[in-house]
């Protein structure tokens, strides 16, 4: 086992995987990341396809830290398209949601549960906090999902549905790798950062080594949920002074000080879902 093996994660959550009663999958996780798998991650993120309509995490909830709850279609060449509808909860109002979207959910603020209606393509669900330790604990009012709204004025401010804007000189052409949908604290103050984009095709070496002084984590997903752990190609990354080439769905860890990049996709047969994330407030 290679010294750097344990920061690229590729293990989905142990019995993540759901079928229905014909045995066909209702969801299944991709690939998580927090401190049961990583003992020293500062940050949880999991990622999980939802192939069929269904309600999820029917207990509403609440966490000591911010949350971000992604839900994204999985059509490289329509990216802001759901195909589908999520209606999520939260704060007591339920938020429809019809594009692909991330919404920010303040520490202490209840939330949960979601339904996944006219799922025509798998929905791409996501969710992360800049804490390594994943804890739910339920809400301290008997707030249910049947409440009468939030007292935290128009809940649909914490929806982002935009994409990094323009930055000049440094865009891939859009043919190679499509923004779908990004969160950042200049955009929602406060909020974590997260990004999601495709690529589509191969890309020069790219970005530059560079280090932070906080933890980052950096993803590359399969987009055929039929084949969901196998990338359809071979990235090489560049990290603490070695090259490390992988060929399946992964989320590499990257700890505050550890140089890394560039990262090279050697080889694609289909469009690889990229992102990466850190705590906001130092991205
Ligand atoms: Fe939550
Ligand atoms: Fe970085």
């Amino acid at each position: 086992m290679g010294r750097l093996d344990k920061y690229f994660l590729t293990e989905p959550m142990p019995n993540s995987h759901e079928l229905d009663a014909n045995g066909k999958t209702t969801r299944q996780n991709i690939v998580w990341m927090n401190d049961k798998v990583l003992p020293e991650a500062t940050q949880h993120f999991m990622i999980t396809w939802y192939e069929q309509s269904v309600m999820f995490c029917p207990g509403s909830h609440v966490h000591n830290a911010d949350e971000y709850i992604g839900f994204v279609g999985s059509d490289p060449e329509n990216p802001q398209d759901l195909n589908g509808k999520v209606l999520f909860w939260m704060d007591g109002e339920w938020l429809t949601i019809e594009k692909s979207a991330i919404i920010y959910v303040p520490a202490g603020v209840p939330h949960c549960p979601y339904i996944m209606l006219d799922v025509k393509k798998p929905i791409i669900h996501f969710s992360g906090t800049p804490d390594g330790h994943y804890e739910q604990s339920m809400p301290d009012s008997s707030e249910s999902p049947a409440g009468a709204g939030s007292s935290r004025g128009n809940l649909n401010d914490l929806i982002s549905y935009r994409c990094r804007p323009p930055m000049p000189g440094k865009d891939t052409d859009p043919s190679i790798l499509t923004k779908i949908v990004w969160l950042d604290p200049s955009e929602m103050p406060g909020s974590p950062y997260i990004e999601l984009a495709w690529f589509k095709k191969p890309r020069e070496p790219k970005p530059p080594t560079h280090t932070h002084d906080f933890d980052e984590f950096v993803g590359f997903v399969s987009s055929d949920p039929n084949d969901p752990h196998n990338l359809g190609g071979k990235i090489k990354v560049y990290l603490d002074g070695e090259w490390v080439e992988f060929t399946k769905s992964t989320v590499i860890y990257i700890p505050a000080g550890m140089e890394h990049c560039p990262f090279v996709i050697e080889e694609m047969t289909r469009p690889i879902l990229h992102f990466s994330g850190g705590p906001g407030s130092r991205y």
